[in-house]
């Protein structure tokens, strides 16, 4: 079972932005399901270990496009959502290292399963839909 269903993540009023989330998504179910594979046995660290780098380098790769959204059409709450971005880039970051050193699968689990998709579901409800509403009001 995915931890994010792709069919039912909150739309935004900006194409480019809804294909990041759908992949964002995607990464983030691949990633489960590595975690839920090496966790009974199944799969090796260095694939779960691969997976949270595409995981991280596509979020980084998804906020900088929002970022840049803002930027360009003068979004004023720009800083508070470049913030909440930050924020969560800096966690991802020391999740994957705290695995990394750790091999700890129960924390990771709790952090892919519970911890990322509930704050990718907020988020995109909140800060996102007001962005998205904002740049495609000014022309994407
Ligand atoms: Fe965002």
């Amino acid at each position: 079972m995915p931890v994010v269903d792709l069919d039912k993540i909150p739309q935004v009023p900006l194409a480019f932005v809804n294909d990041d989330h759908r992949e964002e998504a995607r990464l983030l179910n691949e990633l489960a399901d590595a975690v839920r594979g090496h966790r009974d046995g199944r799969v090796a660290v260095g694939t779960v270990i691969h997976r949270l780098e595409a995981l991280f380098d596509h979020t980084r790769e998804h906020f900088a496009r929002e970022e840049d959204a803002m930027r360009r059409t003068g979004f004023p709450p720009y800083p508070m959502h470049k913030a909440e971005h930050d924020r969560v880039l800096e966690d991802m970051e020391s999740e994957a290292q705290h695995f990394r050193e750790t091999g700890d699968t129960a924390r990771l689990w709790s952090y892919v399963a519970d911890a990322v998709p509930s704050w990718f579901v907020a988020h995109i409800q909140s800060m996102d839909h007001v962005t998205a509403g904002f740049v495609a009001a000014r022309g994407g």
